[in-house]
């Protein structure tokens, strides 16, 4: 068994983030998100994993995360050179796959369960294909699918104007090796990808064994700003324990669970968790409140924020209206300028988005 990540594609929705880096590295409760899912794999016993990747952030997702060693795995990076779809991406993958059955992960997907039941539930049944399914709220903004009494999958639709269902298709697949029969005989889509969805549909019209397991717990795919921030929410709420590493002063008060990491100096704060802060980072007259994750080398200066996540190296500095639901990126700085007339003044990347009261 082996399993493949996909940390391709083109991130649209997350930028302007994705700009300047891959998505499936912007951290929850600063870690990668991609290494979530790498975790997840490795604690089922599979440890060869191939790891798709673009051209534009392939480097960056290859240096972060290494040869696999640190997760107790072996990983091959595969590159695809254009992002031509979930299907493409196993195309350009077989060479990596072989004839092996495998674990197919969407590098933005995070869910709470493990992966061994399911891996189980594929390999006693030897099925063709086992599938996750999750009940939305809105499924016509995802793959549907229709399965009868047993959980058998009849059919399944991509982004369904009239959905048949509400259960949607989680970005977690296993695969047997019918699955690239299956990939050869479809065409693009409207959109111009090879959708994964078209290719199990494919294996279904061949009356292969296709079943699907419904989903406990809670998913996320963190494409978006918003599900980005719940999945950090929900990260730092179950996972996250008290550990102050870093120097707080006698001024300062941390309230629940908290971590702070070596090298970060808190003066003269409120730190109310959850909430993380990596190492290296220069806090003072501020308020931190729950949910937040600031990444290493951030400096926040009179700034009261929650439920945010700050990247790396970014600044905040006298800004007096708290900060809520936010995402910083890398190296922004946000602060007053001591100059008149009292304004504001923006430089502000493509894409981003700035809600004023
Ligand atoms: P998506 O989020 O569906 O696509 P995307 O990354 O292009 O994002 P957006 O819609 O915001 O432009 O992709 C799901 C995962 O699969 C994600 O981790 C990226 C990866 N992927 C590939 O590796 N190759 C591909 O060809 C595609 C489409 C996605």
């Amino acid at each position: 068994m082996k399993a493949l990540i996909l940390s391709g594609g083109k991130g649209t929705r997350l930028r302007p983030l994705t700009y300047t880096g891959a998505k499936q590295l912007v951290p929850v409760a600063n870690q990668p998100i991609l290494w979530y899912g790498i975790i997840s794999i490795v604690a089922t016993g599979i440890r060869d994993i191939g790891i798709v990747i673009s051209p534009e952030t392939g480097e960056e997702v290859k240096s972060k995360t290494g040869d696999g060693s640190r997760f107790g795995a072996k990983i091959t990076y595969i590159l695809q050179e254009e992002a031509a779809g979930l299907a493409h991406a196993v195309k350009v993958a077989q060479p990596f796959l072989q004839d092996s059955p495998f674990v197919m992960y969407l590098g933005d997907n995070l869910i709470q369960s493990d992966l061994i039941q399911f891996l189980e539930a594929f390999q006693s049944q030897q099925l063709d294909a086992l599938i996750l399914l999750r009940p939305v709220s809105n499924p016509s903004a995802f793959g549907v699918a229709k399965v009868d009494a047993n959980g058998r999958v009849l059919q399944l639709i991509e982004k369904p104007r009239n959905p048949p269902s509400n259960l949607a298709l989680v970005g977690i697949y296993f695969f047997a090796n019918s699955i690239h029969r299956a990939i050869a005989q479809i065409q693009p889509s409207a959109r111009g990808e090879l959708e994964i969805t078209d290719a199990i549909q494919n294996l279904i019209d061949q009356k292969k064994h296709v079943e699907a397991s419904q989903l406990q717990g809670w998913w996320l795919d963190t494409g978006k700003k918003d599900d980005l921030l719940e999945a950090n929410r929900i990260i730092l709420d179950t996972c996250l324990t008290s550990n102050l590493q870093g120097t707080v002063d006698e001024r300062s008060q941390v309230i629940g669970r908290v971590q702070i990491d070596p090298g970060t100096q808190v003066i003269n704060c409120t730190i109310r968790g959850p909430v993380i802060i990596g190492k290296d980072c220069y806090l003072e007259n501020c308020f931190i409140g729950p949910y937040s994750s600031i990444a290493d080398g951030v400096t926040l200066i009179d700034a009261d924020l929650e439920h945010s996540v700050i990247l790396q190296g970014a600044k905040v500095i006298g800004v007096h209206q708290r900060i809520v639901d936010s995402v910083i990126g890398q190296r922004a700085h946000l602060g007053q300028a001591p100059r008149r007339p009292k304004a504001l003044r923006f430089m502000i990347g493509d894409d981003s988005q700035v809600d004023l009261v």
